[in-house]
């Protein structure tokens, strides 16, 4: 997925915020009738955030309020076979610009992949999380799919997001009133990459999923060049307007174009 999408991989360690996680998982052995069924309960994450080399002020990731956020539907987020409980505990993987899916080579049933191949898939929230809420109403709901856990295809065209009216459009159900990240897209350059990086677009593109939206973004993507048909669009690079027309205060504003009559 490259730099574009804010992937660091390669690049030297920065000075300022790390952050390390910790979680733990207790395995139970029931037996009943000559059976032993073992059952995996899981904690929420703990984390803490220290400082490498000259960094002094603490720069917190934290895009949603609070973990509980979530909960006001999902009686409590659990994944990857019971061994994942809350936000936090996904945030080390899966806030990691550029992070894949399986290849589709990985798929368990063998008619999948050649018909179903994964293009543009990538399993950072930023792109997957939003996606997989706003469901149905993506414009590729039917083709896009995540190679996931054990090779198996994960579709969510038949998600509904429950909130009234305009459904995914209350981006302050998940982010939490005082949250005010979902806003803008915050900066995720390093500071030795060689491109810039497209911050909006990735966020953006998640929901608005269109050819017509990919259009719009690439015009107003100063230096952009189009790397060809069936490359991977999100390895070209360049600068991005769009603050000046979504950004705060402006005139079609991300907070303006989702508000919730
Ligand atoms: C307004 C309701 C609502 C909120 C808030 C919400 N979700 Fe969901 N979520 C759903 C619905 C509906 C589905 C689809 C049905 C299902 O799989 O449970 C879903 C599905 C998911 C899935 C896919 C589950 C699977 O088995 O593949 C994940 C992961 C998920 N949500 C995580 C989150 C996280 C993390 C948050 C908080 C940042 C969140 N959700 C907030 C309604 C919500
Ligand atoms: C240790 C890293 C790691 C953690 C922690 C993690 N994930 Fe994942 N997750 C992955 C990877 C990698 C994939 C892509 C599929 C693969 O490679 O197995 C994935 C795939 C997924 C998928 C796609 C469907 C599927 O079934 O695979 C969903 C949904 C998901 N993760 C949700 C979550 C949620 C929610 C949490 C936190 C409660 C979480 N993950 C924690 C690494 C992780
Ligand atoms: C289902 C829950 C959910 C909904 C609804 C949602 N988001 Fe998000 N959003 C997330 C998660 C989770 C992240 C990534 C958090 C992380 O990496 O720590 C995120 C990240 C973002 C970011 C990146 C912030 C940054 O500075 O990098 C932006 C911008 C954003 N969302 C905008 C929106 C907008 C606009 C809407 C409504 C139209 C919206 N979100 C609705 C869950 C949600
Ligand atoms: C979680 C899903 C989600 C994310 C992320 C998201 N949007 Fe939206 N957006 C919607 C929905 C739903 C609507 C209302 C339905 C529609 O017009 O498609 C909407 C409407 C809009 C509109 C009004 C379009 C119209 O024709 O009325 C604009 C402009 C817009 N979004 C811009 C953005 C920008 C810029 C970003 C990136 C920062 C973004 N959106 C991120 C879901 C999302
Ligand atoms: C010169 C002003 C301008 C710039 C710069 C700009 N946009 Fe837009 N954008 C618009 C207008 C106008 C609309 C249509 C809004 C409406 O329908 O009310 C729009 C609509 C959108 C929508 C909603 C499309 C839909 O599905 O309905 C998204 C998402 C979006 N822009 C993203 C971006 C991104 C990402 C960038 C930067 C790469 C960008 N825009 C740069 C003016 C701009």
């Amino acid at each position: 997925m490259a730099q574009a999408w804010g992937e660091w991989a390669g690049l030297a360690y920065q000075n300022g915020t790390y952050t390390a996680y910790v979680w733990g998982a207790k395995y139970l052995d029931v037996g009943r009738q000559n059976e032993v069924q073992t059952i995996r309960g899981t904690g929420p994450a703990s984390k803490a955030d220290f400082f490498y080399g000259a960094a002094t002020t603490l720069a917190e990731h934290k895009f949603i309020s609070s973990d509980s956020n979530c909960d006001r539907c999902h009686d409590y987020v659990l994944m990857h076979g019971g061994g994942r409980r809350g936000l936090t505990a996904c945030l080390p993987c899966h806030s990691v610009g550029g992070t894949e899916d399986m290849p589709k080579y990985n798929l368990t049933n063998a008619q999948y992949s050649s018909s179903k191949a994964t293009t543009r898939t990538t399993v950072e929230f930023r792109q997957m999380l939003h996606k997989l809420h706003m469901g149905e109403e993506l414009t590729n709901a039917s083709t896009w799919a995540v190679i996931g856990y054990g090779g198996s295809y994960n579709q969510y065209s038949e998600v509904v997001f429950p909130t009234m009216p305009g459904l995914a459009k209350h981006c302050d159900v998940c982010h939490g009133s005082t949250d005010t990240s979902w806003k803008q897209p915050s900066s995720r350059a390093h500071a030795s990459q060689t491109v810039p990086t497209r911050n909006w677009f990735i966020v953006c593109s998640s929901c608005h999923d269109s050819t017509d939206l990919e259009a719009h973004a690439q015009i107003n993507t100063a230096g952009y060049a189009d790397a060809g048909a069936g490359a991977n669009y999100v390895e070209t690079a360049g600068t991005e307007a769009c603050g000046a027309c979504h950004g705060p205060g402006a005139e079609r504003s991300v907070e303006l174009m989702h508000k919730n009559r």
